[in-house]
C-alpha cells in the first residue's frame, strides 16, 4: 500500500514532513512530491496548492506516475453550523462540490453533468480509522458529515446558511471535492480529514489565521494515529 497525503498548504505538512523517513524528492507540476516512510507506512507527501484545480492535477500525479492507491487529505476548514467549533475536527463522509452549477438543465446544485453519482463517497474503513485516530484527542469534538467544496473562500454568513440548507454539510474547504472526484474516477480509496479553522462567517480571515496553528496539529496528530493503526 502507498498512501498519498495530500495538504494544500506548507503550513500543514510543516508538523509531518520532519518526521518523514525521507528517500528522494519530486518535483512535477510545480509540486514537490516527498517519498519515503512514515510511521513505517510507506507514503508521499505533497503540497498540491489552493484551489480545485491544483488538487486534481496532484492526486491523478499521485494515482499515474507514484502507483498511489490509497489517498488522504488533510487540512483545515471553515466550520458550518452552530455546533462546529474552531479546533473541532470533521471527518467526510461525502463531499460535493458546491460551486457546481447546470441548474439550467435540471441538475441539482453540486451535480457534476453526467456523472453518475452526485457526492463522492469516502472510503469506509478510513473513515473509521480517522475516527479512531480523533478519540485521542480529547479536547475537540469530532464529527463525520458532509464536506464541501469550491473555489472560494467562504467568509459571509449568508453563504454559509445556504451552504447548510443546500448541503447539510459540516465543513467548507477548496480542494477535498477535486480529490474525491479524482479518487472516484480512477476507484481509488480515499478520505478527507478537516480540522475546522473559523466558521466561515464575517470575519472567518481573522479566525482562521489565529486557529490555524491549532487546527494544523491536530490534522498532524490525526493522520500520526491513523498511519500508526493502519
Ligand atoms: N478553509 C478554511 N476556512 C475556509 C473557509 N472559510 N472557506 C473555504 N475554505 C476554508
Amino acid at each position: 500500500m502507498i498512501i498519498g497525503v495530500i495538504a494544500a498548504m506548507d503550513e500543514e505538512l510543516e508538523i509531518l514532513l520532519p518526521k518523514l523517513n525521507l528517500d528522494r524528492k519530486e518535483i512535477k507540476a510545480q509540486m514537490e512530491f516527498n517519498f519515503g516512510t512514515l510511521f513505517g507506512k510507506q507514503v508521499v507527501l505533497v503540497r498540491c496548492g489552493i484551489g480545485k484545480v491544483n488538487a486534481a492535477v496532484c492526486t491523478q500525479i499521485l494515482i499515474d506516475d507514484f502507483n498511489v492507491n490509497t489517498v488522504i487529505n488533510v487540512g483545515v476548514a471553515g466550520g458550518i453550523g452552530k455546533d462546529v467549533f474552531p479546533g473541532d475536527v470533521v471527518i467526510g463522509s461525502n463531499l460535493v462540490q458546491h460551486d457546481v452549477d447546470t441548474t439550467a438543465f435540471g441538475d441539482r446544485i453540486g451535480q457534476i453533468p453526467r456523472l453518475d453519482t452526485y457526492e463522492f463517497v469516502c472510503n469506509e474503513e478510513l473513515v473509521l480509522l480517522a475516527k479512531k485516530a480523533c478519540e485521542e484527542l480529547n479536547e475537540n469534538n469530532h464529527y463525520a458529515g458532509r464536506i464541501v467544496t469550491g473555489d472560494q473562500f467562504i467568509a459571509d454568513s449568508k453563504k454559509i446558511q445556504w451552504l447548510e440548507e443546500e448541503f447539510k454539510a459540516m465543513a467548507c474547504e477548496m480542494e477535498g471535492g477535486s480529490i474525491a472526484h479524482v479518487c472516484y474516477l480512477n476507484s481509488i480509496p480515499f478520505v478527507v480529514i478537516r480540522s475546522i479553522s473559523d466558521n466561515a462567517n464575517n470575519g472567518a480571515h481573522m479566525d482562521y489565521e489565529k486557529f490555524k496553528p491549532i487546527a494544523v496539529k491536530n490534522s498532524s496528530t490525526i493522520i500520526e494515529n491513523m498511519l500508526k493503526l493502519i
